[in-house]
């Protein structure tokens, strides 16, 4: 089987989009707001380097990750996007992203990678996600999407600290 994962590319973000959608984890103001962080990559962002990569299989992409340096720090980075199509989650393909982005940050110099997400019981498996990856949650804020739907901030450290 052939497979890659390759930096995004303009024509793919109809893919990414139907493909966010369809997992039924993003409320349709997450995924318009998708858009405008995909089309601000290719106008601006991109160049102040942010990062999107997709994994394609056999021709096909079946998950993309969105990551970028966090304003105003020393070499901190973020994880703002992931997500694999619903029919191969489960299979190592998130794993995989989540490590392709952490290997680009550290070549970048990258100290800390956070990752932000939600703590409604609709997001656990996603928690899980992170803490399967050796992320460690380090803050969570009470009723920051809207009330009883905290914010869960996940970290790993990628060099050690000074
Ligand atoms: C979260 C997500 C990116 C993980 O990618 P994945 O390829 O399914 O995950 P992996 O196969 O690499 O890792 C599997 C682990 O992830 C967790 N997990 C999260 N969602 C899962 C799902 N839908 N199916 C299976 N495992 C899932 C489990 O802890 C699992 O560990 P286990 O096999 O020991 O139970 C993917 O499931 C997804 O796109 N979910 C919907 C969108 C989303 O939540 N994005 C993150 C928003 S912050």
């Amino acid at each position: 089987m052939s497979d890659l994962i390759r930096p995004v590319e303009p024509a793919d973000i109809p893919m990414i989009l139907r493909m966010t959608a369809r997992t039924a984890m993003f409320k349709p103001l997450e995924v318009e707001a998708l858009q405008e962080v995909l089309d601000d990559y290719f106008a601006v962002t991109m160049e102040m380097g942010h990062k999107a990569s997709v994994l394609v299989e056999e021709g096909i992409i079946t998950g993309y990750a969105y990551w970028a340096p966090a304003a105003m720090t020393d070499r901190t980075w973020y994880l703002y996007w992931i997500a694999i199509s619903n029919e191969v989650q489960g299979k190592g393909r998130g794993g995989r992203l989540l490590r392709h982005a952490e290997d680009d940050s550290r070549s970048e110099g990258a100290r800390l990678f956070l990752i932000e997400t939600s703590g409604t019981s609709q997001y656990e498996r996603t928690r899980q996600f992170y803490l399967k990856y050796d992320y460690t949650l380090c803050a969570c804020v009470p009723d920051y999407y809207a009330d009883g739907d905290d914010l869960c901030i996940f970290e790993k450290r990628l060099a050690p600290k000074a």
